[in-house]
Order: structure tokens, then sequence, then C-alpha cells
């Protein structure tokens, strides 16, 4: 099994976004994809992209699915679902989500916080994982943004 990965750093939310835009274009369904990170990190700001890349959403309509768990974005390319499971510690709560029912051909997972989970881990195709770099100016911060797929 290879990793390959590749290395980006953005300084705003903005050029985040726009990485999101541009690596829409390399992700094909169906796919696991991890987005791993600390709160704050720019997992969130990364999906903004992604699903304006898909043509699944505008940036602005995609927001934490922190309470809501799952956000379904659908797009002529590919169905997404921005799934948060910060709030999920058991198997069995993350069970009762259902996500392999949602793992159709046409469909991509975006997980934040998924690494909690052993089975998602070993399952997953892409893991993304951003982390902050450098002091934070006026709100913005460079951000390391690794992409790993196998
Ligand atoms: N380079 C950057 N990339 C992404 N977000 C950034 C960047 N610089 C500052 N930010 C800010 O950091 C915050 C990231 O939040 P969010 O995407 O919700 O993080 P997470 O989902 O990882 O908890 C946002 O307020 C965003 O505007
Ligand atoms: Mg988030």
């Amino acid at each position: 099994m290879t990793n390959e990965t590749t290395e980006t750093i953005t300084h705003s939310a903005e050029e985040t976004i726009a990485f999101g835009r541009r690596l829409a274009a390399e992700l094909s369904p169906p796919l696991i994809v991890l987005l791993r990170g600390d709160l704050g990190a720019g997992k969130t700001t990364l999906v903004k992209g992604i699903a304006e890349g898909f043509e699944a959403a505008r940036a602005e309509d995609v927001t934490s699915p922190t309470f809501t768990l799952i956000h379904e974005y659908r797009g002529p390319r590919a169905t997404l679902y921005h799934i948060d499971l910060y709030r999920i510690d058991t198997q069995r709560d993350l069970e009762t989500l259902g996500l392999d029912d949602l793992l159709a051909p046409n469909c991509i997972l975006l997980i934040e916080w998924g690494e909690k989970f052993p089975r998602l881990e070993r399952d997953r195709n892409v893991e993304i994982t951003l982390a902050q770099i450098g002091k934070e100016r006026a709100g913005e911060t460079e951000r390391r943004i690794q992409v790993t797929t196998r």
C-alpha cells in the first residue's frame, strides 16, 4: 500500500477555500476523506472550497455540521456529505449515523474527527491534515495542508 503526500501552505481562509476548489478537481467518488486538525485548523473552511469546486454549494452556505452531524451538498459530479464526529464518542453512536448507507458510488464523505474511529482510519481513501503554523495576524494565519492518498 503506497501513501503519497503533497503539502501546501495557505495564508488566509480565502486561500484555503481556493485550494479546496482546486483539490475538488482531483477527487472522484466514491471516497472517504478524513479531515484532521485541531479546532479552528480550517477543516470546515477547506470543505467550503471543495463544495464550490464540485458546484455543490457556495462557500457561504457551507457551515459546520457540529450539531447537525451531517450536511449534504449535491453537485452534478458527486453528492458530498460533510460529517463532524466531534460529539460522537462511541461506536454505537457512530453506527446510528449510518455512514455505510451514505457511501454510494457517486458520493464523497468529508469527515472531521473521523480518526477517533479505527474503522474510518482504516477505510479512508484520502487524509487531509491541517495545522496552524506561524503567528496569527488580523485573524489570518498560515496553515499547512497535507493531503495523503492511498
Ligand atoms: N489560512 C487559513 N486557512 C483556513 N482558515 C483560516 C486561515 N487563516 C485563518 N483562518 C480562520 O480559521 C478558522 C478556521 O475555522 P474552521 O474552518 O471552522 O476550523 P475547523 O473546522 O478545523 O474547526 C476560520 O475562522 C478561518 O477564517
Ligand atoms: Mg469544523
